[in-house]
């Protein structure tokens, strides 16, 4: 059965294979007791590991009077290789739960950048729920259960449902497309990569904060795509901005999708091969002191943009890293001169600390406490 195994030493939902669907969340915590908050990580862990393999939270009928624990709409249907991640954001760190000393460096308001047009109610958050599955419905079963559960002590704040995952996170995944039409996840931190996971995602245990080690960084960014103008791009530009082929995902300076980008390759006249404000030239570690971030995004919809008449729709970004400092932030900056940027728009952005797996017996974040 498609089963992702919910505890060990990292978290599942970050190197495990990235599944097709994505349901989203990012929550604020509405009490200000301690033990409430204990508490609900207590049922969540719980009802994350039933839902993970593929079990309701609790009695989806019972006697007659009661509410049914769980609310049923994923009963008859696989497990689909659900996994549920959680994070913490800065919030949850200030004076309200005696958590303050406990905020790791890593975790801070990501910057302003150049272009960004966040909007506040649909960014932050003081926690957060990733759910990723093979059917949407499951997804979405997990996020609506826990948000359920939350009640009294969290709020939902946004929440995002994606369609189609737009990178790959092992080396047998075929690389699925963006919806600008280019494949997506090519040159990706691999999550049977021991090495670069060790390097480039995992916290290590020389972090300030003891209860991190082994988890991991997750930036989210909601990028609303010009989808309009893109289809009315002629081909060769599309492929100037990536500076790789469409329909094979090379890079302009090979034939194949695999084959290594040259950037320093010139042309007769002295241009470089792969454009100085190529995508794929500006995000490469070769331009970023080697780093790397682990991409496990998704497509969005939300229909129609009311006031242009336009699709609503992007790319909802993920990102796992070690630390976001060394990792989304500078690779960011330097796609300040991007030349995607005329194409896209940063619509929101998230920075949560996933920690480590529960360990047998452990809830959520529980070295934390
Ligand atoms: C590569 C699309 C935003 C980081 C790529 C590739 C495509 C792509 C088609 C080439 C294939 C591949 O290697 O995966 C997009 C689109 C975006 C977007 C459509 C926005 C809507 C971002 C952002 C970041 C980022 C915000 C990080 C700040 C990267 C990295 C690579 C990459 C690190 C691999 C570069 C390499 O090593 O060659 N992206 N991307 N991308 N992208 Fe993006």
């Amino acid at each position: 059965p498609a089963v992702v195994q919910f505890r060990g030493a990292h978290q599942a939902g970050i190197a495990t294979p990235a599944q097709d669907r994505l349901a989203f969340a990012a929550f604020d915590v509405t009490t200000t007791r301690r033990a409430d908050l204990i508490d609900l990580l207590q049922r969540w862990t719980a009802a994350a590991e039933k839902m993970t393999r593929g079990e309701p939270v609790g009695s989806v009928e019972g006697i007659e009077e009661s509410v049914p624990a769980d609310t049923g709409e994923a009963t008859g249907l696989a497990a689909a290789n659900l996994t549920i991640t959680i994070g913490f954001g800065p919030g949850l760190f200030d004076d309200r739960f005696g958590l303050a000393g406990r905020r790791p460096e890593a975790l801070r308001e990501l910057p302003a950048f150049k272009g960004d047009e966040l909007v506040p109610p649909i960014s932050g958050g003081d926690l957060c729920i990733q759910a990723c599955a093979d059917d949407p419905q499951v997804a979405f079963h997990a996020v609506r259960n826990l948000n359920r559960m939350g009640f009294g002590v969290t709020a939902m704040r946004w929440f995002q449902l994606g369609f189609g995952r737009t990178s790959s996170t092992t080396t047998s995944q075929q690389t699925p497309r963006n919806l600008l039409g280019f494949k997506d996840g090519t040159k990706n931190v691999n999550g049977d990569d021991a090495r670069d996971l060790n390097e480039h995602v995992w916290v290590g245990s020389d972090t300030d904060q003891a209860w991190m080690s082994g988890g991991s960084y997750l930036v989210s960014r909601k990028i609303r795509m010009g989808i309009e103008s893109w289809d009315r791009d002629r081909i060769g530009d599309q492929e100037a901005v990536f500076g790789r082929t469409k329909v094979e995902g090379a890079p302009l300076t090979g034939k194949r999708e695999h084959d290594v980008p040259d950037l320093a390759a010139k042309a007769a006249d002295g241009t470089p091969v792969i454009p100085a404000h190529a995508h794929i030239r500006l995000a490469s570690p070769d331009s970023n002191g080697g780093v790397k971030i682990l991409r496990r995004g998704y497509s969005f919809t939300d229909g129609v943009d009311p006031l242009t008449g336009q699709l609503d729709a992007g790319l909802f970004f993920i990102c796992f890293q070690s630390d976001p400092a060394t990792g989304f932030v500078p690779v960011q900056r330097n796609l300040g001169t991007d030349a995607l940027n005329e194409y896209i728009k940063h619509m929101s952005s998230g920075v949560f600390a996933c920690p480590p797996g529960a360990a047998a017996g452990e809830y959520w974040g529980q070295r934390l406490f």
